[in-house]
């Protein structure tokens, strides 16, 4: 057992009191009554807003100074908690501000930051405000919901990535409690070393809107070679996000949808076919090109065969046709 670091045991109660602090702030207070009507407008009830610790950092700049002045925290420990901003002459001020809080956990449920949301969509301030880097909290190691999901993955066959927080807290009231979520970021190597450690399986369902089916094409470009993980990907119609077809479709359709799911292969072929009209020739020959390139990157002649099939029917070009002009199988490495 490593020793362990007295630096890190004082910001993890620092970190853990200004949690229970905010929830406190949010479930019990006046101050919390907007955010907390704003949850429950969302969809969410008391009991998940109890599991995920869910909270609210009101508009006071100073209450969590006074809070850990109050507590004997002193300067330096409450400057590295990330939990503020400093001015010039380093006096340290509120980071959050009017926000529902989401308490941000390691892969043990300890808390190691927090990302905030405002409660009305406002062009001039960012949607969600995230702790910044700190001894703690390094995002590109840490998922949302991790230790919940570990617990699930043995069912379920693996963890689901979503996009945000709110879709993974409304999959987990959906009965889906094996999903996680990277820190707003596009996946990271060191959180697929993470996910390939816990499970041989991994379903992507980001938003059904343009920029989550981008990002599910970056994720599954970077997942392709993987030895050890097999990945899965779930698109959702007319643009919705999890959360969204949730309140919109209910919980039993949820779990119908994630269990649908497509092969990495088959969601590109259809990614790079949506706008392309297949009565233009030219748009059809510039689709094929691509797509014969995907396809001839599989050995399993099997594989090949059911999307060479797809792709003639999409396309209206005869298997033969196709067979001739995709690459040959690559001998497989030794
Ligand atoms: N994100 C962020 N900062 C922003 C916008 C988004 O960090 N200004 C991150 C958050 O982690 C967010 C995720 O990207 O959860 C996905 O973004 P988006 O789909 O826009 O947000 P939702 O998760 O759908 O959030 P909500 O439903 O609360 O609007
Ligand atoms: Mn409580
Ligand atoms: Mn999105
Ligand atoms: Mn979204
Ligand atoms: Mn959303």
């Amino acid at each position: 057992v490593a020793p362990v670091d007295p630096e890190i045991t004082k910001q993890q109660h620092i970190l853990q009191d200004t949690a229970d602090l905010f929830h406190h702030i949010l479930v019990n207070t006046e101050k919390g009554e907007a955010a907390l009507a704003y949850l429950h407008k969302r969809g969410l009830t008391d009991e998940t807003i109890e599991e995920f610790q869910l909270g609210y950092a009101p508009e006071e700049r100073n209450l969590l100074v006074a809070f850990l002045n109050n507590r004997k925290i002193d300067y330096q420990d409450q400057r590295a908690s990330g939990l503020f901003v400093e001015d010039q002459a380093g006096k340290l001020f509120d980071r959050f501000n009017d926000r529902v809080m989401f308490p941000l956990t390691d892969a043990n449920g300890k808390v190691v930051g927090f990302s905030g949301r405002i409660l009305q969509n406002d062009k001039t301030q960012a949607k969600y405000l995230n702790s910044p880097e700190t001894k703690l909290f390094n995002k590109r190691d840490i998922l949302f919901n991790l230790h919940r999901a570990k617990a699930e993955i043995g069912r379920d066959g693996g963890p689901i990535l979503f996009e945000g927080y709110m879709d993974v807290i409304a999959a987990y009231q959906a009965g889906v409690k094996n999903g996680i979520a990277s820190m707003g970021t596009s996946l990271t190597t060191e959180q697929v070393d993470i996910i390939s450690h816990l499970s041989k399986r991994l379903t992507v369902c980001y938003d059904g809107d343009e920029p989550g089916q981008k990002a599910i094409e970056r994720a599954v470009t970077m997942l392709a070679d993987h030895p050890r993980l097999q990945t899965d990907v779930v698109v959702l119609p007319d643009g919705m996000d999890p959360d969204e077809y949730i309140r919109a479709r209910g919980a039993e359709a949820f779990q119908a949808q994630v269990k649908s799911v497509l092969t990495p292969t088959a969601f590109m072929l259809q990614f790079l076919a949506r706008g392309v009209d297949m009565h233009n020739d030219q748009a059809k020959l510039t689709y094929l090109n691509a797509a014969l390139k995907i396809v001839g990157k599989i050995n399993d002649p099997v594989a090949r065969a059911v999307y060479v099939k797809q792709l003639a029917e999409t396309t209206d070009v005869p298997i033969s046709a196709l067979n001739q002009s995709l690459p040959k199988p690559q001998p497989s490495q030794p």
